[in-house]
């Protein structure tokens, strides 16, 4: 398995406390099967928005960690979308996924329909490929689910987190993120895992549930397959 969306990196974010919660959880996708990781520590302004320096200091001491674990590390970053999303990438103020072209876009969970779809088209006019993180969590698409095929239409790619799919982000999220599997809308599961508790990776649960339900090929297409064209850079 591929997780394109994990807060890894120790001190950094709302994610790994420390060191040793870093460590921890990888040894606990290590077991899951998990082989390479994108992290992605949160930029959002007046919350998270720490230096570059500092995220690649924890990213490198990591590395060589994770991959003893047989686990490759890449930096990315969750990017609650701002005006200066276009300007921040540009410059490299923060990394696209792996550094390719694709980047992980979050919204506030009220945001309205246009103004994701706004943002996704202008980040696709300047060459760049939108995630939706964890789009389930959105409130648009609680009464509306069918509405993220208009976020699909506007060039964006949906990621859905495990732990909602499990239901344990409530059940408007659970249940939105089971029509958008049902829908076919969905185009990557992936961890957003913070720490060993609560907010801990469950893609191994949550990929048996999916080969269960949904067949080994869609599950495949979910966990590893789709996510490869993020690191290949690949449409
Ligand atoms: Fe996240």
């Amino acid at each position: 398995m591929i997780d394109i969306h994990c807060h890894i990196l120790y001190g950094v974010d709302d994610g790994a406390s420390d060191m040793s919660v870093s460590t921890a959880m990888i040894d606990r996708m290590a077991d899951m099967g998990v082989t390479d990781i994108i992290t992605t520590p949160h930029f959002r302004h007046h919350m998270f928005a720490y230096p570059q320096d500092l995220i690649m200091e924890a990213f490198n001491s990591l590395s060589e960690y994770a991959s003893s674990k047989g686990i490759t590390l890449y930096p990315g970053c969750e990017y609650h979308v701002s005006h200066d999303i276009f300007e921040n990438l540009g410059n490299g103020r923060v990394h696209s996924l792996a550094d390719t072209s694709y980047v992980l876009t979050e919204y506030s969970y009220s945001d309205s329909l246009d103004r994701i779809i706004n943002y996704t088209q202008e980040l696709v006019m300047r060459g760049w490929k939108p995630v939706i993180a964890h789009a389930e969590r959105y409130e648009v698409f609680h009464r509306k689910p069918h509405l993220a095929e208009d976020v699909l239409d506007a060039g964006a790619m949906i990621q859905v987190n495990a732990n909602s799919v499990l239901g344990l982000d409530g059940r408007a999220v659970k249940k939105a993120s089971r029509k958008f599997l049902d829908l076919e809308l969905v185009d990557f599961i992936a961890s957003d895992a913070h720490d060993l508790g609560e907010r801990a990776s469950r893609l191994d649960e949550c990929c048996a549930f999916i080969r269960k339900k949904y067949g080994e090929k869609t599950a495949h297409l979910l966990f590893e397959e789709n996510a490869r064209r993020i690191l290949q850079d690949t449409p």
